[in-house]
């Protein structure tokens, strides 16, 4: 599976131990790309675990839908 994410961010966020989970004492990095407090996991990568292998999916506003592929501008990958 692959998934289109879009990121408006133009640079890094600097963590520091404020960040830190209190209960868990660590800090969960989203790498599904979904998260509302990007670039922090929020549990919205559990709404990908049903994804099908060969699928990509576009998220938007909540929903997800499958599409054919990704087109890049420029013909990369
Ligand atoms: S890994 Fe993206 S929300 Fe958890």
């Amino acid at each position: 599976m692959a998934r289109e994410v879009r990121h408006d961010a133009t640079g890094p966020l600097k963590v520091d131990e404020d960040d830190f989970d209190d209960e868990k004492g660590n800090i969960a990095i989203c790498m599904c790309g979904l998260s509302s407090d990007y670039p922090f996991c929020d549990g919205t990568h559990r709404t990908t675990r049903d994804e099908k292998s060969g699928t990509v999916y576009r998220y938007e506003d909540g929903d997800r839908r499958e599409i054919e592929e990704i087109v890049y501008k420029d013909g990369g990958e």
